[in-house]
């Protein structure tokens, strides 16, 4: 995690995360820190060696490269005078690499690499707008010169990046020219996902027929019966509660801290807004609250007109509100262990009930002081977790809790009145008073949903088809209809009579493979919950959903639509029928993640690069049912991040974790390394985020990580990127001018790690990484 005051170093460690590295790179504060936070400091300095190391053997691998390139031209090493060695620039020591005596012109690699008169170093370097004037290296051992003027060079963390101009461009091209906002900007259109992991009783029926729950920084109002959804976008970062008001449309959501990508806190607060104009009508703090506000409810008597709020620090303060004035009326340390809900009792305007962790805690209101009084389980069984709290009509508080007992607690008492013991298998997760008195319960374990009646008698129950996992929380829906949210991130619909059957589907971990069908509205996505999801853009469901071994990183099309590929982080690929989702094959190769899979456009061809730093091709036949390995290519120090291919099939281009552009034949594996060759092709994607049609989506400043997708829509108009941020852009496309003017759009509260077209450049697709949303974008 990144605290406020280091930055990130943008590498992501094994699980994903950001590193961080402090800011300050001062050792001799080191001694006074806590221990915890020597660790943390350790780590960062050990990511910053990483960092370093991995330039270090970058540059190692470009002298190779250029050693071997000159060898196989076989130049004579003795024409020329003594040996000079090549000096770079690594992190921020000079390394000399000693090379044999007259090795052509690799000094002018040396020069390219770091000019004495403007070093480059680790720090954040932004785009130097230098139009290079000078020979490019890469084949000046050839003896011919062929003309290579005109590239430009950015530089990210320490590397330059040269990037060839087209000759169509090179005459006119100018790095001063102004490019223009794109033609079109995105509407948000669905919101695939729901989160009911780690949130809780965070899903209600609205008057207007719409249910509302959020995932990521999103709320959503999402009308079943129309097949529509509207969304409240007033946050910044991850939404974690939600709280309903009396008067069925005000609405109160509750966010987490974050930070702006400058690097700004983003503080917790809560937003009250307006379900039917979507208008903010409040913000609460940001200020008194720390980390995240977890829970969140509206005063149910006296017209609604207080609003509870506990935050997610050290001691979770549970604090009052006058929300219209938007003035804290009480505060209070509510328990030094978690707190699961907060709610004011439905008719004792000054009474507020939480729960949580080793808890149940009655909050009486006075005076601008809260008053607790702990709730008394006497010969009841003391749960580890009270989950859960509702009351019936005649003002009695109903808990739910981990060891699956109901406990009824008198009204206004603090002692159990009545226990219903063992009323599920484990842990009581929803709880539901419904219309007509009658109580339903969802189950962890059991995923059972038990109706009750009023005096406790089980009446009727169903259960939730397994693979959707636990009832995280319960809703009435219209007549005898409920909704029910789920632990895996699902809403389904149904009653006690009939059932339940899929609502919405969402992924459950962090999400990277999304790709479009080339010719249907379809999209496909996949990541680390070993979850395949093939979904129609017409139902907003997948059309079917696949479990398979290793969690995915990639997937891809055949451009007949027949097959698809999905690459896992074990080196393991799999190929699999549209259609029926069947297994046609499945190969592996290396054992490391594979970050990205690409058919040719004609088919012929797939490529698979993977973080070995290899990428694989192979012969495809049979319509993509057969594949033959053509081999591996070798040649980048790092993994490989993205891959594009040429309209014609005939060569493909690869971006690394350090910052490489090179350039593949595909029927023999070699690297091109004549720009000559490559620089006035035509590429039937956008994809690589390196790259001259792109590199003015990168900010100023930025780090080689910052962006993780870029996509050009397919009439090539428009590009659009996926940040670290939590953002989306929208560029005209070519993106060649630096720090090029987008749209941005906010809506996924982690990392957006994929982007993609649909076929007809109608929609738009992003993935939020840890958020697990899916967010469609329409073009306007
Ligand atoms: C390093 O930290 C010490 C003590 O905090 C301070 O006196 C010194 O100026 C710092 N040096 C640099 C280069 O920041
Ligand atoms: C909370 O306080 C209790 C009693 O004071 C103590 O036993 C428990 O360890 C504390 N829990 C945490 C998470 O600090
Ligand atoms: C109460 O409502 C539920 C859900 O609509 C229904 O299943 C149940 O039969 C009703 N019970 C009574 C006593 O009306």
């Amino acid at each position: 995690y990144c605290k406020p005051g280091s930055k990130c170093s943008g590498l992501r460690n094994f699980f994903g995360s950001k590193m961080c590295s402090a800011l300050n790179d001062n050792l001799s504060g080191i001694s006074g820190m806590e221990v915890d936070d020597r660790i943390s400091y350790l780590e960062q300095r050990l990511q910053l060696q990483e960092d370093e190391i991995q330039v270090l053997k970058a540059a190692l691998a470009d002298v190779l490269r250029r050693l071997s390139t000159c060898e196989e031209n076989g130049l004579s090493l003795q024409k020329k005078g003594p040996s000079k060695g090549i000096r770079v620039l690594v992190g921020r020591c000079w390394v000399w690499v000693s090379v044999r005596p007259s090795v052509c012109s690799v000094s002018h690699s040396g020069r390219s690499w770091a000019s004495p008169e403007r070093p480059v170093s680790l720090k954040r370097e932004g785009i130097k707008d230098q139009r290079s004037r000078t020979t490019s290296s890469s084949s000046s051992c050839s003896g011919k010169r062929d003309g290579y003027d005109g590239y430009v060079k950015m530089f990210l963390r320490g590397r330059p990046i040269p990037m060839f101009v087209p000759d169509a461009v090179v005459a006119t091209y100018s790095l001063d020219a102004k490019l223009d906002l794109p033609h079109k900007k995105l509407k948000l259109d669905w919101v695939y996902g729901y989160r009911g992991r780690d949130c809780r009783a965070n899903l209600f029926l609205l008057p207007t027929g719409e249910i509302v729950y959020f995932v990521a920084a999103v709320a959503v109002l999402y009308n079943v019966e129309e097949q529509r959804q509207r969304h409240y976008l007033g946050h910044n970062d991850d939404i974690k509660c939600l709280a309903v008001h009396p008067d069925m449309v005000t609405i109160a959501t509750g966010q987490v801290a974050g930070t702006s990508k400058d690097g700004k806190p983003l503080p917790p607060h809560v937003r009250v807004w307006d379900s039917v104009s979507l208008n903010t009508l409040h913000v609460l703090g940001p200020g008194p609250f720390d980390r995240a506000v977890s829970c969140v409810g509206f005063s149910k008597s006296n017209g609604g007109g207080l609003l509870c709020a506990v935050d997610d620090s050290n001691d979770h303060v549970l604090s009052v509100w006058d929300w219209q004035k938007e003035q804290k009326l009480a505060d209070v340390k509510c328990s030094n262990e978690s707190v699961l809900a907060a709610t004011f009792h439905p008719t004792e305007p000054t009474l507020l009930i939480t729960c949580g962790k080793s808890h149940i805690h009655f909050w009486t209101l006075e005076a601008g002081s809260l008053s607790k009084r702990q709730g008394i389980f006497e010969k009841h069984e003391k749960p580890k977790y009270v989950l859960c709290v509702a009351f019936t009509e005649n003002g009695d508080t109903v808990t739910g809790d981990s060891g699956g007992n109901l406990y009824i607690w008198g009204k206004g008492g603090n002692r159990i009145c009545h226990a219903v013991p063992g009323a599920h298998e484990g842990g009581i997760f929803g709880l539901c008073v419904l219309r007509n008195g009658t109580i339903v319960t969802g189950g962890g374990r059991d995923r059972r949903v038990v109706l009750w009646g009023r005096d406790y008698q089980k009446l009727q129950e169903n259960e939730v088809p397994e693979g959707f996992g636990p009832v995280r929380t319960i809703a009435e829906g219209k007549g005898d209809s409920l909704f029910v949210g789920t632990t895996r991130n699902s809403v389904l619909h149904g009653s006690l009579a009939t059932g339940f059957s899929l609502l919405v589907q969402g992924h459950t971990e962090e999400l990277w493979g999304l790709a479009t069908h080339p010719a249907l509205d379809q999209f496909l996505t996949c990541g680390q919950d070993k979850q395949v999801h093939l979904w129609s853009v017409a139902t907003h469901q997948p059309l079917w959903s696949k479990g398979i071994e290793d969690a995915a990183r990639s997937a891809g099309f055949h451009p007949s639509g027949s097959v698809l590929v999905v690459g896992t982080v074990t080196g393991r690929w799999l190929v699999l029928d549209t259609e029926t989702r069947d297994l046609v094959t499945i190969h592996t190769d290396g054992g490391e993640p594979i970050s990205v899979v690409s058919f040719s456009p004609d088919g012929k061809y797939l490529a698979l690069g993977s973080h070995d730093n290899f990428v694989y091709i192979y012969l495809v036949s049979e319509g993509g049912r057969k594949y033959g390995r053509v081999g591996k290519c070798s040649g980048h120090s790092s993994f490989i991040t993205h891959l594009d291919w040429a309209f014609d099939s005939s060569c493909l281009v690869t971006n690394s974790g350090d910052y490489e552009i090179l350039y593949w034949d595909p029927s023999t594996c070699r690297q091109i390394t004549s720009a000559e060759a490559v620089r006035n092709m035509d590429w039937a994607t956008a994809t690589c985020v390196l790259g001259f049609g792109v590199f003015g989506i990168w900010p100023e400043g930025a780090d080689g990580t910052d962006i993780n997708a870029v996509c050009r829509s397919h009439d090539g108009k428009l590009l659009a990127s996926a940040d670290d941020f939590g953002k989306v852009h929208l560029f005209s496309y070519p993106c060649c001018q630096p720090r090029a003017p987008s749209h941005t759009y906010n809506g996924h509260s982690s990392h957006v790690t994929n982007i993609a077209f649909l076929h007809d450049d109608s929609l738009l697709l992003s993935t939020g990484g840890t958020d697990t949303s899916i967010l469609q974008w329409r073009l306007v």
